[in-house]
């Protein structure tokens, strides 16, 4: 029996342009940790994007074995939480920046970064939220701990038709809240539309203003964009509304007034999934298992990529054309 598995390591990054090789490696490669696992599925998210592109510097190491998400099966744990056979799931916390990453056949990790998967969820669906998931989740508790109440107003979700962006929109509808789509993508407007938005606007039609207090339209929003769809946000989110800060797809700038702060009782709320505490973990994907159940996962899911399509799946998702969110299918390459 062949020992080995594929894996896309990433011998350093150059500015764009990508320094991707496909190898075979075995288990005296993987990095030292408490529990193994066969990978059945990863995902590709922006962040794998820009390093696998070399667009932006996010791995902390080289060379590394690329993917912040993996799935499957325990083959091996030296701690007692975990045995062989059990299905697991890990995202961010350093796998894929400096620890060897889900885009391989196997992964062995410290046994903190493991999560049971939910009862009722197989590891396809987990990587159809992977780290996008997660993240819709840590947005939704956010937005409770600062009660963002749907009464409140509607909700602008940015960057509507990418994997954060779709998720969320799904994800808050099934909560009660309204939520209006923002997309460069109008012709994608039916489909969020039947995700749960009550109405779709195009990016390239915004009329933003200027003034440091625009008229509210918005009782809170989850930006993906930052730069100066985020600023227009500030300046047209309602009294005591929350933003909550996700991404950087439209740029890091960030050009603001203390007016919508101090007049309007607005809060900026980040979050960050890759370094989401550990012992938090466990009971969000429980929550995305049950009441949280994240609702039109087939329909979110654009695409199913082999490790040797992901470099293209990249300047595609860098470029904004990819939509929802692309499975990476680990069976497939054996
Ligand atoms: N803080 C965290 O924990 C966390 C977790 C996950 C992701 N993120 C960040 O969130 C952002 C989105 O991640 P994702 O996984 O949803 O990525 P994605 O699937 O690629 O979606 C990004 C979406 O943003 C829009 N977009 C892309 N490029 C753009 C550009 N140049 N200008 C304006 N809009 C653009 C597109 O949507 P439309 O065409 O519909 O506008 C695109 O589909 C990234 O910056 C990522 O690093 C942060």
């Amino acid at each position: 029996m062949d020992a080995t598995f594929p894996a896309l390591l990433i011998r350093d990054q150059v500015q764009g342009s990508e320094r991707v090789d496909f190898i075979r490696m075995d288990e005296a490669d993987l990095m030292p940790g408490d529990v193994e696992v066969a990978v059945h599925y990863s995902s590709l998210n922006y962040k794998d994007a820009l390093g696998i592109t070399g667009s932006g510097r996010v791995l902390r190491r080289s060379p590394i074995v690329g993917g912040i998400d993996a799935a499957g099966e325990v083959i091996a744990s030296s701690d007692t939480r975990f045995k062989p056979g059990d299905p697991v799931l890990v995202t961010g916390a350093g796998l894929g920046e400096y620890h060897h990453g889900g885009f391989a056949g196997r992964i062995r990790v410290p046994a903190d970064w493991v999560v049971p998967l939910p009862a009722g969820m197989d590891c396809r669906q987990a990587m159809i939220l992977g780290t996008a998931g997660l993240t819709t989740a840590l947005i939704l508790k956010r937005f409770q701990e600062n009660q963002q109440l749907p009464e409140m107003g509607p909700i602008l979700v940015t960057g509507a038709s990418g994997g954060v962006g779709a998720l969320t929109i799904s994800l808050l509808a099934a909560q009660g809240y309204e939520v209006v789509g923002l997309t460069g993508k109008p012709e994608m407007a039916p489909w969020l539309r039947s995700l749960g938005a009550s109405e779709v606007l195009d990016r390239h039609g915004l009329s933003m203003g200027f003034r440091p207090l625009e008229t509210a339209r918005w009782g809170g929003a989850v930006d993906v964009l930052g730069g100066e769809v985020l600023g227009w946000l500030a300046r047209t989110v309602d009294d005591w509304g929350n933003i909550v800060v996700v991404g950087l797809a439209g740029g890091a700038d960030l050009r603001t007034t203390v007016m919508p702060f101090i007049l309007r009782g607005v809060s900026l709320l980040g979050v960050t999934s890759a370094n989401c505490p550990l012992p938090m973990r466990g009971p969000l994907w429980e929550r995305l298992g049950s009441d949280w159940a994240i609702p039109h996962l087939d329909s979110i899911l654009s695409e199913e990529a082999t490790l040797s399509q992901l470099p293209e799946f990249s300047r595609r998702m860098l470029a904004g054309r990819t939509w929802g969110r692309i499975l990476v299918n680990l069976r497939a390459d054996t």
